[in-house]
Formats: C-alpha cells, structure tokens, sequence
C-alpha cells in the first residue's frame, strides 16, 4: 500500500489513450468500498467521456484546465439527503479513486469544486447545472483520470517530518 501512496501525485497532463473499462470498474469498486459516516453510501458518480462536457467541466475554478485533457472524468456526487458528513465522506471516496488510480498505472488529481468561485460564478451550481444534477445533492469534486503524459518523483522519505508529531501532548 504505501507503495501507492508513494507513487499518487497530482497528475494534470495525459496521453489521449483511452482508459480501459475494466480499469474504471475497479476504481469506481475502490470508490464504493471507501468508509462513510452512518454508512450512509451516499455518494453516486458520472463519468463524463463527451469532450465538449469535460471542456465545460474544465472552466468550472481557475484551478481545473486540466480536467479537459483526461479521457475519462469521475465527478463525484453526494446525496445531501441520505448522508450527513458531505465533506468526509466524498474526499475520502476521491482518495480511493486516486489510489486505485495509480495503482492501475494512470494519473488523478483532486480538482476542487465545493466552495469555489470560476468565471461563470459559483463552481458547484455550475457543474450541477452543466451535468443536470439535482438540487439536493452536493458536489466536492472531480477526479479526472488518464494515462499520465508527465512523470513526476515519488513522495520520499525526506517528507517525513518528526517536527509533525507530538507525543502524548500538544
Ligand atoms: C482538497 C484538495 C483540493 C485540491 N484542489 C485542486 C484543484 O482544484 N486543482 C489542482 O490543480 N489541484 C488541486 N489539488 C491538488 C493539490 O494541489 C496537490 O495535492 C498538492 O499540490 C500536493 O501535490 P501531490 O498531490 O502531487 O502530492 C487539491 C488537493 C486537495 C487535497
């Protein structure tokens, strides 16, 4: 596992190769088998392959160009009426999808959505609106996904910072 965990960076370039289907049935099975609070399970995904949607998708924040480059785009959403813990729940799903992701040797990257401004104004009414989900579900983001074009270093262990880590007491 860590060994995953090493490797997952933030990938934001890929080949045009397409993703094989029995490589998103298992990320979107990583996906499902994340915690959430209550076991709710309230997250539901689109995938999003139409060119001209994850061009749309990609003006979403400043932050998401990207996002129009990758084959395939798993927008995560969440049913703000069945679970209770939006956040939580969805960004811990995104995590396993971008594991599973390298883990099956392509690239991810977590694009911010709740909570962010972009040129046609509020980032999370207007992928809702732009892919027709509904009112009472949430979104947190999107997770594009590709064969990376980029190579970038592992983590190391020159992050590990004992300065982090109190013991016992702050
Ligand atoms: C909550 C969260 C939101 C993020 N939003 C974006 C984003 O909108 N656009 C982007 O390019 N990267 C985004 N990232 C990726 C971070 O920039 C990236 O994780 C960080 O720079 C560390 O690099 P690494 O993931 O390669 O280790 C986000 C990451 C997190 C955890």
């Amino acid at each position: 596992m860590i060994e995953a965990i090493r490797k997952r960076r933030s990938i934001r370039a890929y080949k045009p190769k397409a993703v094989e289907e029995e490589k998103i049935r298992e990320i979107l099975k990583a996906a499902m088998f994340s915690p959430t609070a209550w076991d709710t399970r309230a997250w539901e995904f689109i995938l999003v392959k139409d060119p001209k949607t994850r061009k749309a998708l990609s003006e979403a924040t400043p932050y998401a160009s990207y996002v129009k480059d990758a084959p395939v785009v798993i927008v995560i959403c969440y049913d703000n009426q069945k679970g209770r813990r939006f956040k939580e729940d969805a960004s811990i799903c995104a995590e396993h999808i971008h594991l599973e992701a390298v883990n099956q040797g392509l690239g991810s990257c977590f694009t911010q959505v709740a909570d962010s401004e972009g040129p046609h104004g509020n980032a999370e009414a207007y992928v809702k609106e732009v892919l027709g989900i509904p009112d009472t579900y949430r979104v947190q983001c999107m997770m594009p996904i590709g064969y990376p074009a980029v190579e970038l270093p592992e983590h190391s262990d020159s992050e590990y910072d004992e300065e982090k880590i109190h013991y016992e007491r702050f």
